[in-house]
């Protein structure tokens, strides 16, 4: 798979560890930075990667900021984009089992290398489980579709 990598400077100690354990499983990294330690806005280097996985220019995209969090935020609010904070094995496992995760967030300051490298691992090995699991991940979508459509219904009666 060809899968997009960004971070910010919270995230840059991670990045090198992350591409690492990518690639040591038969996958390409494209690096969209950041690569340098000064201070780079996290919605600005989230959105390198995630416009790449929107438009399928890449499989999947790994970013990495400080906690995650603001990363995870700007994720969630692509469309087609299952962002997914991981922490540990089990969420980075679960996030592909039930959510198809398709984006992959961790927090550089949160995490060590090490940890950062078990959790990419289990995201890029384990399957989507499917059935009763394959209806919700479709819901998610619909939501989006849902508020988009109510949103634009309240612009045209004001
Ligand atoms: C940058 O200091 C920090 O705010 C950022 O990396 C991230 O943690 C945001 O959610």
């Amino acid at each position: 798979m060809k899968i997009a990598v960004s971070c910010d400077h919270g995230g840059l100690l991670l990045k090198g560890p992350v591409k690492e354990s990518i690639i040591a499983h038969g996958h390409e990294a494209l690096d969209l930075g950041t690569h340098g330690p000064e201070s780079v806005d996290y919605p600005d280097m989230a959105v390198k990667a995630l416009e790449l996985l929107v438009r399928g220019a890449c499989d999947r995209a790994v970013l990495i900021c400080g906690t995650g969090i603001g990363m995870s935020m700007c994720a969630n609010r692509m469309p087609g984009v299952r962002g997914a904070l991981c922490h540990d094995g089990y969420t980075a496992r679960m996030a592909r089992l039930h959510n198809d995760a398709n984006c992959l967030i961790l927090g550089g300051r949160v995490l060590g290398p090490g940890v950062a490298q078990d959790i990419v691992e289990l995201w890029l090995a384990t399957p989507f489980e499917g059935g009763r699991h394959l209806e919700r991940v479709r819901k998610i979508e619909k939501i989006r579709e849902q508020t988009t459509q109510a949103s634009k219904g309240e612009k045209r009666s004001t």
